[in-house]
C-alpha cells in the first residue's frame, strides 16, 4: 500500500478526506448564496435610518409687519412639525438685502427644498439661477415675482388680483343707487409687492366699469398699523385746518371720501385707532379692508367696516405636501391658490368661526 511519507496517513483515506472537505465547502457556499444575496438585494432600497431622513426646508419670510405675517409664519411651523420635515428659518426684517443673503445661505447648506416670501416682485433673477444650478428647487409662497417661470418649482399662495376684484365688487353693490361721483380713499403696502400690484390691478378692473367711481389719492401705508394711524392722522388734522373743526366726514384734499379701500387690516386698523383717538365716528364712510384677522371681523361686527375680504395665511399644510412632492422628484403645479371668502356687513354673524389670528 502506497503511504504518504510525511503523515503516515493512507492515500486512500487521504482522497476521502479531501472529498468530504469539498463537498463541504460547496455546501457552505450554497447556504451563503440563499442567505446573503437576497439580502444584498434589499440593500439596493434605502434602510429604515436612510428613510426617515428628514427633509429639509429654507424658509425665508419677510418679517412680521402683520398678525397675519405672524400667523403665516406659525402655520409653516406646525405643518412643518406636523410633516416632520426641518425648517432651517430666517426673519429678513422686511429687507431684499436679507432674503438674497439668506436663499443662498441656504444654497450652501444643500438644503432640500427652499421656500421665500418674495418682498418685492424684482430682482431675484441671479439667486434662483444660483439654485437652479446647485440643484435646489425653489417655492414662491404668498407673493409672487418677475422672473423668467423655469427659475423655480412653483407659487403658493393668495389670488391677489381676486382679492381686489372682490372688494370693488362689494363697493360696486352697496353704492349701485347712488348716481353722484363715489370718491375712493386708497390705503396700499408695500412698494413693488406683487400684492400691491395684484389687488390693485383688481380692484381698478371692477371700478373702471362705472366711471362714477374715482380713486382721488393712494398713499402706502407699508402694510403697518403705525402707518394706518399716522395716515388718518393727517386727514383729521386737514379736516381741522379745512372745515374749522374736526367733522365725522373724512376729507382729502378738500374732497370729502366716500370710501376708504386698504389693502391690509393692520392699516384699517391703525387708522380706526386714529379715529377712535380723535373721538371721529365715520359711519358716512364705506371700509373695505382685506386679510380678516380676527380684530377686523369684531369691528365688521361692530359696525366700524362694511366689508372684509379674506386673505387666507395658513398656507403651512399645502406647502408641506409641495415640498414632499418636490423632495420624492415629481413637478408641482406652476400657481396653488388657496380658498378665500368675504366677510360683509350683510352676513349672518353668528356662524363666524373663530378666525384664529
Ligand atoms: O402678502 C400678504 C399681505 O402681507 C397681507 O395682506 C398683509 O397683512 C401682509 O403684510
Amino acid at each position: 500500500m502506497w503511504v504518504n511519507r510525511f503523515t503516515k496517513t493512507p492515500m486512500k483515506a487521504k482522497i476521502k478526506k479531501i472529498q468530504i472537505f469539498s463537498i463541504s465547502i460547496f455546501a457552505l457556499a450554497v447556504i451563503i448564496m440563499i442567505f446573503f444575496i437576497p439580502l444584498k438585494r434589499e440593500k439596493a432600497v434605502p434602510d429604515t435610518e436612510e428613510r426617515s431622513k428628514k427633509i429639509i426646508l429654507g424658509f425665508s419670510q419677510i418679517g412680521s409687519e402683520s398678525a397675519w405675517r405672524t400667523r403665516n409664519t406659525q402655520s409653516i411651523f406646525e405643518a412643518a412639525e406636523a410633516n416632520d420635515i426641518q425648517i432651517i428659518y430666517d426673519d429678513a426684517q422686511q429687507k431684499q438685502e436679507n432674503q438674497l443673503k439668506a436663499i443662498r445661505s441656504f444654497i450652501v447648506y444643500q438644503v432640500d427644498v427652499i421656500a421665500f416670501v418674495p418682498i418685492v416682485e424684482d430682482g431675484w433673477d441671479n439667486v434662483l439661477q444660483e439654485a437652479k444650478d446647485a440643484g435646489i428647487p425653489v417655492i414662491l409662497v404668498d407673493r409672487q415675482i418677475n422672473a423668467d417661470p423655469s427659475l423655480y418649482a412653483g407659487f403658493l399662495g393668495e389670488n391677489g388680483v381676486e382679492e381686489g376684484r372682490r372688494a370693488a365688487r362689494f363697493l360696486l353693490s352697496k353704492c349701485r343707487d347712488k348716481t353722484e361721483k363715489v370718491t375712493i380713499f386708497e390705503m396700499s403696502g408695500t412698494e413693488n409687492s406683487s400684492i400691491v400690484k395684484n389687488r390693485a390691478r383688481g380692484f381698478r378692473e371692477i371700478i373702471n366699469t362705472d366711471p362714477k367711481f374715482q380713486i382721488i389719492h393712494t398713499e402706502n401705508g407699508d402694510f403697518l398699523r403705525s402707518r394706518g394711524k399716522e395716515i388718518c392722522d393727517v386727514l383729521l388734522a386737514n379736516n381741522v385746518r379745512e372745515n374749522g373743526n374736526t367733522t365725522n366726514t373724512l376729507y382729502f384734499d378738500g374732497q370729502k371720501i366716500d370710501a376708504v379701500f386698504s389693502h391690509n387690516d393692520s392699516m384699517t386698523l391703525g387708522f380706526l385707532d386714529s379715529l377712535q383717538a380723535h373721538k371721529v365716528n365715520a359711519k358716512n364712510t364705506i371700509f373695505i379692508t382685506i386679510d380678516a384677522e380676527q380684530e377686523s371681523i369684531d369691528a365688521l361686527k361692530d359696525g366700524k367696516l362694511n366689508c372684509v375680504v379674506e386673505c387666507n395665511p395658513n398656507l403651512g399644510p399645502m406647502l408641506m405636501e409641495l415640498v414632499k412632492q418636490i423632495a420624492e422628484g415629481n413637478t408641482i403645479p406652476h400657481i396653488t391658490y388657496n380658498n378665500e371668502t368675504v366677510f360683509t356687513e350683510d352676513d349672518d354673524f353668528s356662524v363666524y368661526e373663530p378666525r384664529g389670528y
